[in-house]
């Protein structure tokens, strides 16, 4: 018999490719969407017909209810968040309300519905519960018994999500897993996320549609890899006899001026600079400066390596961006 698998943040980019590879495994993939008239439906239904849209709000704890009910899962991933930093600065009851308590919502909602020995679960976990601070192993990296210490709305909000996960795994003997996943990119990444932001504006650069860009802080770094390895790894920490949590990240880190380089360069752009200019609208109240991740339990335990490295996730964005923008499309 398939499997079957329900995706909070269906929507979103890691709903994208988890939903891909599922259904290449032979999954049945049902999707919760918010949202009367979510822009993003149509999209989801053209591109991914084997998606079975189910109406839901992480906030709503009876449409999760509702959701159990007719997936009846055997794995659920829960994707869902307020998941800009940015973002969580402007709204932080409503980061707590979905990214925490949603967590929270959905947890209970497995376990009302009778599913707490049965159905697998996925937390998603990220390396913003470090925060950057008390990085005090130059090279080594944060691994899964590295301190935590957020710096923002939405990393405090993911460390509730992740403890209350860890005890609902305790608790209730849930098979229940936190994937603490380093920052992933790709063409389906977010324009408001730095990465995207700037290999869409390479192109358009590139194709004459604008002229230069506005970004915040240059000098932090980050453990990039790409969106599409990162799934695999989600999948693999459910298939284990036991749950347990997993550092997920590249053991490189590159500063926005490395991406802007590649970008640029890619576009025949020796020189960024006259192109970029700083708006304090995107800076922080507070900002992690450095993200470095050690992958080794994940490499070891699931057999997991990323395989795109930084200068081939880079390249393949900006294509993308050339082939959407040359297309005339709407940037998605
Ligand atoms: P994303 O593209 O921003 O997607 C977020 C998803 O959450 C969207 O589908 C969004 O739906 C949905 N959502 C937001 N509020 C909701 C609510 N109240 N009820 C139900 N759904 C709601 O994020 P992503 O990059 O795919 O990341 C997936 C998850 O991994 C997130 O939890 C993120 O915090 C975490 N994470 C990401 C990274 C990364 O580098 N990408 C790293 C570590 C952890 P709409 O389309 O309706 O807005
Ligand atoms: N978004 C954005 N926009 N970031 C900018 C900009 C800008 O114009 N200019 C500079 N930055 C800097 C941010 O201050 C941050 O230091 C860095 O670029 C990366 O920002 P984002 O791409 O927004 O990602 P993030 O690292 O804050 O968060 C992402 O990764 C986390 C994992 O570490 C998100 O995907 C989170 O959901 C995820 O948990």
């Amino acid at each position: 018999m398939a499997k079957q698998a329900l995706i909070t943040g269906i929507t979103g980019q890691d709903g994208y490719h988890l939903a891909e590879l599922l259904n290449e495994k032979g999954y049945s993939v049902y999707g919760i969407i918010r949202g009367q008239q979510n822009p993003k439906k149509n999209r989801v239904e053209q591109e991914q017909p084997y998606v079975k849209l189910i109406e839901g709000d992480l906030t709503d704890p009876s449409s999760l209810v509702r959701a159990m009910e007719i997936s009846k899962p055997d794995e659920v991933y829960n994707l869902a968040a307020i998941s800009h930093v940015g973002y969580s600065f402007k709204t932080p009851q409503l980061t707590a309300d979905v990214t925490a308590k949603g967590t929270l919502n959905m947890l209970e909602a497995i376990r009302l519905s009778g599913g707490a020995k049965t159905v697998r679960f996925y937390q998603a976990s990220t390396s913003e519960m470090f925060g950057g601070l008390d990085y005090n192993r130059p090279g080594k990296g944060y691994d899964e018994e590295a301190l935590f210490h957020p710096r923002s709305p939405y990393g405090v909000a993911k460390l509730y999500a992740h403890w209350i996960t860890k005890n609902y795994r305790e608790s209730y003997d849930m098979h229940a897993s936190c994937g603490i996943l380093f920052n992933h990119e790709g063409p389906r990444r977010g324009l408001e996320f730095v990465t995207r932001k700037i290999s869409n504006a390479a192109a358009r650069i590139h194709l004459g549609k604008q002229d230069h860009i506005e970004l915040g802080n240059l000098e932090p770094k980050r453990d990039w890899g790409y969106a599409g390895d990162y799934v695999e790894g989600m999948w693999l920490m459910l298939q284990q006899d036991k749950p347990d949590d997993f550092v997920l990240a590249t053991g490189e880190t590159h500063s926005i001026g490395e991406y802007l380089d590649l970008a640029f360069k890619e576009v025949g752009i020796n020189d960024w600079k006259p192109y970029v200019k700083q708006n304090p609208a995107f800076m922080r109240p507070a900002e992690v400066d450095i993200l470095l991740g050690n992958p080794s339990k994940a490499e070891n335990v699931l057999g997991w390596k990323r395989k795109v490295d930084f200068p081939g996730l880079v390249k393949m964005m900006v294509e993308y961006d050339i082939g959407l923008e040359s297309a005339g499309s709407l940037s998605s």
